[in-house]
């Protein structure tokens, strides 16, 4: 039972232009099942460190393209519903228009893969219906791109709030414990402790 990490490259694009991104690729639960947070950029190495386990649901943390490219390829491959907070429909609508997510992710939404369970954190500013799970007996946050090492989540582009992302992490995930390790949408993992003593910095820097 635990957490499982891959690094995956593409691009992200949005706004008319195009990035070069690592994202973090989360694979949680035990031997038989699992459940896999954010299905970015290559599905196959996915795929492969899944093996012939259980998938019990793709979720994706935002809809940005980076971390939903392969979202459906691996939902068909293991047959398993892809989940998503529907305030996320313009962005998902950019990469995949002709398919819709087969489940939504809502705030307090508590979901279960090989034992683990994760608790959906409805965390809106870097888009919408950004969303982190909280897996308390694991002391893990999986933050997608609300919260990285070093700061908030990026917020200059269409459909982000600085004002908003900065209000979600104060009331929603700072009040998690200090030692809560958090697993990033992209880069380093940081903890909740690490981050909160510099709210003021990123006010005072803001957006
Ligand atoms: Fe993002």
């Amino acid at each position: 039972m635990g957490v499982e990490h891959l690094v995956t490259s593409g691009t992200f694009s949005l706004d008319g232009g195009t990035w070069d991104v690592d994202n973090n690729v989360w694979i949680v639960g035990n031997d038989s099942e699992v459940l896999v947070i954010d299905a970015a950029h290559s599905a196959d190495k996915i795929a492969s460190a899944i093996g012939d386990r259980r998938v019990v649901a793709v979720v994706c943390t935002h809809a940005h393209d980076d971390h939903v490219n392969q979202a459906p390829a691996l939902a068909d491959r293991f047959n398993a519903p892809i989940l998503l907070n529907p305030a996320e429909a313009p962005l998902w609508d950019m990469t995949w228009p002709d398919r819709t997510p087969d489940g939504e992710l809502t705030d307090g939404q508590v979901l279960s893969a090989g034992g683990v369970e994760l608790r959906v954190i409805h965390t809106p500013g870097h888009s919408p219906g950004s969303s982190c799970l909280y897996a308390p007996e694991l002391g893990v946050l999986f933050s997608g791109d609300t919260l990285f090492n070093g700061g908030p989540g990026a917020t200059g582009r269409s459909y982000s709030s600085f004002d908003t992302i900065v209000e979600s992490i104060k009331d929603k995930l700072f009040p998690l414990p200090d030692d809560t390790e958090v697993r990033t949408g992209h880069g380093d993992s940081t903890r909740i402790g690490a981050e909160s003593p510099h709210l003021q910095e990123w006010l005072t820097r803001g957006n």
